[in-house]
This record gives C-alpha cells, sequence and structure tokens, in this order.
C-alpha cells in the first residue's frame, strides 16, 4: 500500500469512528450470574470487566504518548477517537464492576488491585516500545473476540441480562470499529514485525491468565468450582469459544497481517448503522432476537429495521 493510500484509509477509519455516550443502566435485582443459563460465561466476562478500568486508561496513555511522537493529522485524529471510545468503555465498566462489589464478592477488590499493579508496572517500568506493542497486541485480540462475540451471540447473550449483555456487545462491536487505531500508530511509530508478534503473544498471555485468576476466583464464591457438572460446563465453553478464536489469532501472525483485511460482521455495521440513526436505546437490545441479522432494541422493536 502507498503512502498516500495509507492515509486515504486512515480517513476513512478516522471518518467512520464515533465517540458515544452510551450509559447502561442496570437492574436492581442484577446479580452476579446475569446469565443464569451460562454462569460460566457470565463469571469469565465479569472477570474481563474488571480489567477494563486499568487496562484501558493504560493503553489511553500509552497512546497519548504516540500522539506526541507523530505530526500526521489522520493519524492524531485516529488516536483522538480511539481514546474517546476506551475512555467511555472503561467508565462504564467501572459502574458495572462496583455492582459486582456491591454484591459482596471478595475476590473483585482483590483481582482490582492485582490489575491496578500490573498496569501501573507496565507504565513506569517498561519501554514505550513494550507498551506500544501490548496495545497493538491487545487490540488485535479484542478484535478476535469481537467477531467471536457477534457470531456467536445467540448462544452466549441469548439467555443474559440485556443491558450487561448490550454492554458488552456495545464495547466489541467499537472493539471491531477501531481496529485499525493502534495498529496504525504501531506502523507509524515503529512497525518492526518481531515487536508485534510479542506484543501480541504478551498481552494475550497476559490478560488470558489475569481472566482466568479472576473467574476462577468468582465460580469458587458462587461453589461453581469444584462442582464437576460446573467445571464440565466450563471446560465444553473455553473448547467453544477457542475453537472460535485461535484461527482468527493465528492469522494476527502473518507478517502481512492488516486489520483492514478482516471484513466487519453484518450485525456490527447494523449496530453503528442504527445508532447513526438516532436508535437511542441500544444499551438494552432484545435478547430474545439477539439472534437475528440485524441488533433489535427492547421498546423499538423494529424502528430502525
Ligand atoms: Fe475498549
Ligand atoms: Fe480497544
Amino acid at each position: 500500500m502507498s503512502r498516500s493510500d495509507s492515509i486515504g484509509a486512515q480517513h476513512m477509519t478516522a471518518g467512520r469512528m464515533t465517540v458515544r455516550r452510551i450509559q447502561f443502566r442496570f437492574p436492581d435485582r442484577l446479580g452476579g450470574i446475569w446469565n443464569t443459563a451460562r454462569p460460566q460465561f457470565s463469571h469469565i466476562v465479569n472477570s474481563g470487566s474488571l480489567a477494563m478500568p486499568y487496562l484501558e486508561p493504560y493503553l489511553i496513555e500509552t497512546m497519548r504518548q504516540a500522539r506526541a511522537k507523530t505530526a500526521d493529522p489522520a493519524l492524531i485524529a485516529e488516536i483522538d477517537l480511539y481514546v474517546g471510545q476506551e475512555a467511555a468503555h472503561f467508565r462504564q465498566h467501572q459502574q458495572f464492576n462496583r455492582r459486582l462489589a456491591d454484591l459482596g464478592y471478595e475476590s473483585v477488590p482483590k483481582m482490582e488491585a492485582v490489575l491496578k499493579a500490573d498496569y501501573q508496572s507496565f507504565a513506569r517500568h517498561r519501554s514505550f516500545t513494550f507498551n506500544l506493542a501490548y496495545a497493538e497486541g491487545f487490540e488485535a485480540m479484542a478484535l478476535a473476540i469481537g467477531h467471536m462475540l457477534v457470531e456467536d451471540r445467540a448462544y452466549l447473550f441469548g439467555d443474559g441480562e440485556p443491558t450487561v449483555s448490550s454492554l458488552i456487545l456495545w464495547h466489541f462491536v467499537e472493539e471491531i470499529e477501531h481496529k485499525c487505531a493502534t495498529y496504525d500508530v504501531f506502523k507509524a511509530l515503529d512497525g518492526r514485525y518481531l515487536w508485534r508478534i510479542y506484543g501480541l503473544l504478551f498481552a494475550t498471555v497476559h490478560i488470558m491468565a489475569r481472566a482466568r485468576q479472576g473467574y476462577r476466583a468468582l465460580l469458587i464464591e458462587d461453589g461453581l468450582w469444584s462442582n464437576w457438572r460446573s467445571r464440565l460446563a466450563l471446560y465444553r465453553l473455553l473448547l467453544r469459544i477457542f475453537g472460535r478464536l485461535t484461527p482468527r489469532l493465528l492469522r494476527i501472525l502473518k507478517p502481512g497481517y492488516d486489520p483492514r483485511s478482516v471484513p466487519d460482521p453484518a450485525w456490527a455495521i447494523s449496530w453503528w448503522q442504527q445508532y447513526a440513526h438516532g436508535a437511542k436505546d441500544l444499551s438494552e437490545l432484545d435478547m430474545t432476537k439477539i439472534g437475528e441479522p440485524a441488533p433489535v432494541a427492547r421498546t423499538t422493536e423494529g424502528a430502525f429495521q
């Protein structure tokens, strides 16, 4: 791709990205197992959510440092939109995580302390190159996770509490939307293949190890770790998730990997279009219709079809 093509593509990406301030109002009755048909998935998601108020500010700080190192207006615009989206994500996760803490899970503050220490340490003691590679590695993995979640949404969220499910799906349609941001920054400021792969492997192993530590602790608190039926359900779920995730992670290893070559899922495109046309209540999707080709909000069913 020539430099002019590359800048054109960056404009396209920056042009389509939007910072959306969506408020998710969790019901009073909300429990830690917000999908009673899939308690193990509930705690995998809860564990991932605990990382967001530490991980995403760390990504933002890395991208702010990157912003100071470039004069490319297209790249600066892309960074600003990326930062806006990530800031909105972690604020909503903070609210959700407070609800989990209020339910009395002791592992919530414990995991928060571990995650805070991890990301403070990376920010303070690792090089800018490492932090940039971590950011790109994490975002490449988040794109793969976003595709997996959208593809398997009926199975994973079909029986879920609508607000939590809608929070996660909002977050990941935006992860899909800003798929090029850290890649473009990494390419512009560094671009070394081995650093990109090291960042991917480090970020993937780190976040998955912390996620496992978190969901294990949460499942123990709910008496679902030693229970063999629950453990079997967990392993079956992990097989299903990694069956869909692994081919998507492997393609990132190719030297010529470019997130632009990963087509966006139709459901995510439809989500963006509905928001652009004024759908206000994507914070509460109709979970009975989550498997349909386009998102259906609970209160404006069919209005944007
Ligand atoms: Fe995010
Ligand atoms: Fe992201």
